[in-house]
């Protein structure tokens, strides 16, 4: 495929970004931690690879509004593009020196996700997709998994932690899914969960309760990787309801109805 200017962009600020991250990996004490919440932290390097991507996209596009999670908000001139970022996902990994996280940008024009890019510096594993040209892990072609039984589907999802009041739904979620699949998987960085479905290693993926920098980029790679992606209750906008259900086509059904029937 031949990428686009801005996908082109995207992704050397997804590797700068990443390697500024690697640098502090391992490096506790040095990381300045505080808490956004129970449970919701936040570090000098989030704030560091917030600052590194927000200066190279923005010097690259100074129209563009621009999200960040660590409260970087623009309102460029060109009310119709923005950049949503989350330049440090996991990172509760990342603190525990759990080598799982990634660097992920979004760009979205008109209400739309357009290009994706998800950097796992630990693996260097670049995942990405732009609308219409497909997904990507660096130059491998990617294709949701094919499984059509349940009995043999491994799913993600994301777990409450202290402080969050959506532990029942969660609980009951478990409890309904975990009988009718080989194995759900907990691994704390919600945008590799989507990356990974696409690549076909999970067969699907679910969560509640997510921000938008944490799935912007992975929504789009599901898709062109041939992906279904909803939101739980089909009624609400992915983005603004922070759910996800997302899955290979021949195992959606099966595995939304599960997650669903709950709550009809
Ligand atoms: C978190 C991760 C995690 C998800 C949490 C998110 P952060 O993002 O994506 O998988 O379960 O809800 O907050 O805070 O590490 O960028």
């Amino acid at each position: 495929m031949v990428a686009s200017a801005n996908l082109n962009v995207m992704m050397k600020t997804a590797r700068r970004a990443g390697r500024a991250l690697l640098k502090d990996f391992g490096e506790v004490e040095n990381l300045q931690v505080s808490t956004k919440g129970p449970g919701d932290f936040v570090t000098r390097a989030d704030r560091n690879a917030e600052y590194l991507i927000k200066e190279a996209l923005m010097e690259a596009r100074p129209t563009y509004g621009f999200v960040g999670e660590e409260g970087t908000e623009i309102e460029g001139t060109d009310p119709t593009r923005r950049w949503i970022v989350d330049p440090l996902d996991g990172t509760t990994n990342y603190l525990h020196g759990l080598p799982h996280w990634a660097v992920s940008i979004a760009l979205e024009h008109k209400g739309q996700i357009v290009i994706g890019v998800i950097y796992d510096p630990m693996k260097d594993e670049l995942f990405f997709a732009e609308k219409g040209e497909g997904a990507w892990m660096n130059e491998k072609r990617l294709r949701v998994s094919g499984r059509t039984r349940m009995i043999e589907s491994v799913f993600a999802t994301g777990l409450p932690f202290a402080g969050r009041t959506d532990l029942p739904e969660t609980l009951q979620d478990l409890a309904r899914i975990l009988p009718t699949c080989a194995g759900v998987r907990r691994w704390g960085t919600a945008s590799l969960d989507l990356a990974y479905v696409a690549a076909g290693r999970y067969d699907g993926f679910w969560e509640r309760r997510l921000h938008a920098w944490d799935m912007a980029a992975g929504l789009i790679i599901v898709r062109e990787a041939g992906g279904m992606v909803e939101s739980i209750n089909p009624a609400n906008d992915i983005l603004e309801s922070g759910e996800v259900i997302c899955a290979a086509e021949p195992i959606f059904e099966k595995f939304s109805k599960v997650i669903r029937s709950k709550s009809s």
